[in-house]
């Protein structure tokens, strides 16, 4: 033993100066120093190290120091390197990869272009009781408002055994910021800080305490307590509570002011697996890249193979196809559906027309629709009309819009920030009217002023009626008539214009998003630190804020996964997913393909996945599709993802000779079916997905298929019958889609939906099937 060791000493010493000597004989090289999330064979560790930490540290120059070690989801450390430094690690035998940086954001419909909010409450969904209660669950997000009532641990019993985790505490955030609803809380800056440089203390705490609001209202939306009444301003008055009011929360605050960074990402995941969660929620998404440089999709395999279930929001980049993130298949990726409530701010036109908006403004009105004011489009004024048009900063005449309605165009600056700028200008209320892109999606917001959202047609008729009465010499003029909360709105659930969606760009043959759920108007806990239209110039503080985005659907399934595996302990993370999709609903409250906001006609799959998540129906799915972290290999190895590749992704060796025998990508037991073909001239085309089914209802039970085949298409299943005699037996079946090519312009392409249904009379397992077909250029 002693002999090795020495031996291991001198090889390492031999490795440390060769790499000085190279690092020196670089000098002219890129000083730039960039981060990187370096994987290593954690196995390799000589045992002169005493810990991974040293040998990590001894890899690197003595100048250079680690950001984090990573030892759960992943093996190895970040630090910050020059380009030569890092392709110098490279070199180095125990050194798998090097994954650069990148720079995550918020999935809230706050940012620039999304910004909006939504009120909901799923409260009612499940009784309180104790049900849920030994679940924690992992809010990855920017922290959390503690004193909130929506985490008050009230009638909660003792923090759960098995808990490993921490409340870290700090100079705002004492010990008693933990109780047994926040069981931990941690936070991760370092990945930030060392691009960023230091924090400002004065606008972000150096805590688990949350600055901005996202994550004290995603935790309070996974797993608040029932709070009443709630409201934000007076909208959305009722009861408020999360998915989950009785499981534990645990926070990793990741986000700070300059974004998320994904080795902070990545060291939250590692934490939270280590601590002992159940359950991943991540409001936070950034552009697809391959998954072996993808941070969230490495932490979350790590978590999966664990047995933690990961949700994350599919991506606020709707309605344009290809915009899904957070794809990779070991993920639940969550889109944004509307509910039956919104929040009706109608314009009045002095022409008679009515134009439909929406707002959560809650101060003093501006009267009757008879009382009407002056009414200015912002990007008539003189000068820069572009910047005016869109209300910047500094871009409106107080001459030109003092004592009037103005409308402004929706775009860069966050939709609260215009109407402060409208207000600064002496304006007495504002109009905000979707660009083409944002098509009829409406967000509401609780502005600064009287101010409604209107869609993209709305803005046009509204410019139309001002340009007419300037040609007609007359003056224009409305007014906004606020309407407060209105329910039981039809149609609902409608797609959320702002929704990312499929294809996947990443694998075409795992159709995402795979659910969705509400995104929009959502009501939910909110921090002091910041008032609800998250202008700092806003003073108002409120304990509940509505909020919109994907960010605000993500943990609304988190929270369900939850009550899920408190009710089958035994499911994995896939099994819960399936379980989610299975039962998902496509119809709205009318009885009709749910539509998209963003059109007003119906939506796919593309927009829906399977459907809108249905809780009860999820408790007792009959059937469920299961997929154990070898089947992940396996797809990766179909993928083409090197062996190297695949091993930065799932620390294990992966034999992909065996794997590409058994078959190709889209026979991983996925509960959706995609078949993508490429059309060369014209032929039949054909494929297959092999699926296994489990059965978790009764223990005898027969199950027949329902075929609906995207049209065009032949798809036929073998066998047409599942006869199964125990809980958990597992049987497999064989589904075949044959289509002809069509006619399709180069880089075209089509996809056609349907679906199928095995059915035992009592419960319906449901898979949508999609086929594209691309035509090459
Ligand atoms: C820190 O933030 C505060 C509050 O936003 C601001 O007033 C101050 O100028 C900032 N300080 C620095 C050094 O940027
Ligand atoms: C919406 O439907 C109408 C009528 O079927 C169609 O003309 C239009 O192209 C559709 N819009 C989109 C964006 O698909
Ligand atoms: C992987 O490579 C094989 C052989 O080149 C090819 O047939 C297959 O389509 C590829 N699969 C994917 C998912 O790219
Ligand atoms: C199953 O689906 C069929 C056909 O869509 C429907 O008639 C039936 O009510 C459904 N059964 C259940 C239990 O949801």
């Amino acid at each position: 033993m002693s002999s090795s060791s020495t031996f291991l000493l001198l090889f390492f010493i031999l490795l440390l100066s060769s790499s000085s000597f190279s690092l020196s004989a670089n000098v002219d090289n890129d000083y730039t120093l960039k981060t990187y999330i370096v994987k290593v064979h954690y196995d390799a560790k000589p045992s002169i190290f005493p810990t991974h930490k040293h040998w990590y540290e001894s890899s690197l120059s003595s100048s250079t120091s680690l950001i984090h070690t990573y030892d759960t989801v992943f093996h190895g450390f970040s630090a910050r390197l020059t380009s030569s430094e890092a392709q110098q690690l490279k070199t180095l035998p125990h050194i798998i990869a090097l994954i650069p940086e990148k720079v995550r954001h918020l999935h809230t419909t706050r940012s620039p272009q999304f910004l909006g909010l939504k009120t909901s409450d799923s409260a009612g969904l499940l009784k309180e009781s104790d049900f849920g209660s030994d679940l924690v669950i992992a809010v990855i997000d920017t922290g959390i408002w503690p004193e909130r009532q929506s985490f008050n641990d009230r009638d909660l019993g003792p923090v759960p055994a098995k808990w490993k985790g921490q409340c870290v505490t700090a100079k705002d955030f004492p010990s008693s910021s933990c109780n047994r609803k926040v069981i931990g809380a941690r936070f991760f800056c370092q990945g930030y800080e060392s691009t960023n440089g230091k924090m400002n203390e004065t606008s972000e705490f150096r805590s688990p305490r949350d600055s901005d609001g996202h994550g004290t209202h995603t935790a309070s939306i996974v797993a608040g307590r029932y709070v009443f009444p709630a409201s934000t301003l007076g909208y959305a008055r009722g009861l408020a509570s999360g998915m989950a009011p009785k499981a534990r929360l645990s926070v990793y605050k990741v986000c700070w002011n300059a974004g998320c960074y994904d080795s902070d990402i990545l060291a939250a995941f590692d934490s939270a697996v280590s601590d002992g969660v159940d359950v991943v929620s991540l409001s936070v998404g950034g552009v697809v890249v391959p998954y072996y440089l993808d941070a969230i999709a490495i932490g979350a395999f790590g978590a999966s193979d664990h047995g933690v279930f990961v949700s994350a929001s599919a991506g606020n980049g709707g309605p344009g196809g290809l915009t899904v993130t957070n794809v990779a298949p070991w993920v639940t990726s969550v889109g944004a559906g509307t509910i039956d409530r919104d929040f009706p701010a109608d314009v009045h036109l002095g022409n008679g027309k009515i134009v439909p908006g929406v707002s959560v403004y809650g101060g003093p009105g501006l009267g009757g629709p008879e009382k009407k004011y002056s009414l200015v489009y912002a990007g008539s004024e003189e000068g820069d009309g572009y910047s005016a048009s869109l209300c910047l900063e500094g871009s409106l005449d107080p001459k030109y819009v003092e004592g009037k309605l103005v409308l402004c165009d929706r775009g860069i600056n966050s939709r609260a920030a215009k109407g402060e700028v409208v207000k600064k200008a002496g304006g007495i209320g504002m109009i905000l009217a979707n660009g083409v892109f944002d098509g009829e999606g409406l967000v509401a917001d609780c502005h600064l002023l009287p101010a409604t959202a209107v869609g993209a047609s709305g803005g046009d008729e509204i410019r139309k009626y001002i340009s007419d009465a300037e040609k007609a010499k007359s003056p224009a003029i409305a007014t906004i008539v606020f309407k407060g909360t209105r329910v039981n709105v039809k149609p609902a659930p409608v797609v959320a214009s702002f929704s990312a969606r499929g294809p996947n760009p990443e694998s075409p043959e795992i159709l995402k998003p795979d659910v969705i759920a509400p995104g929009l108007n959502i009501l939910a806990a909110w921090p002091d630190k910041v008032g609800p239209s998250g202008v700092p110039s806003d003073m108002r503080r409120t304990q509940f804020n509505i909020l919109s985005g994907t960010s605000m659907a993500c943990p609304h399934v988190s929270g369900l996964a939850a009550l899920l595996k408190a009710a089958h302990p035994e499911w994995s993370p896939a099994a819960i997913r399936s379980a989610l999709m299975t039962t998902a609903y496509t119809v709205d409250n009318r009885g009709d393909t749910m539509l998209d906001e963003s059109t007003g006609n119906t939506s796919t799959v593309l927009d829906f996945g399977a459907g809108h998540v249905h809780p009860q129906k999820a408790m007792d799915p009959g059937l469920i599709y299961d997929i154990s972290s070898y089947d992940y290999v396996n797809f990766l190895c179909n993928s083409n993802y090197t062996v190297t590749n695949i091993k930065v992704i799932t620390r294990r060796s992966a034999d992909c000779k065996g794997a590409k025998r058994a078959g190709h990508v889209g026979n991983l037991n996925y509960p959706s079916l995609s078949a993508v073909f490429q059309q060369y001239g014209e032929h039949k085309m054909s494929t297959h997905f092999i699926r296994t089914v489990t059965n978790v209802g009764d223990p005898n039970s027969v199950y027949k298929v329902v075929i609906r085949p995207p049209s065009g298409t032949q798809v036929t299943v073998q066998p047409e019958k599942l006869v199964f005699r125990r809980v958990g037996q597992k049987l497999n079946f064989l589904v075949r889609v044959e289509a002809m090519a069509i006619k399709l312009s180069p880089g075209s392409s089509s996809v056609k939906s349907g679906h199928i249904m095995w059915t035992d009379g009592k419960h319906n397992v449901t898979s949508p099937l999609v086929v594209t077909m691309q035509q090459p250029l």
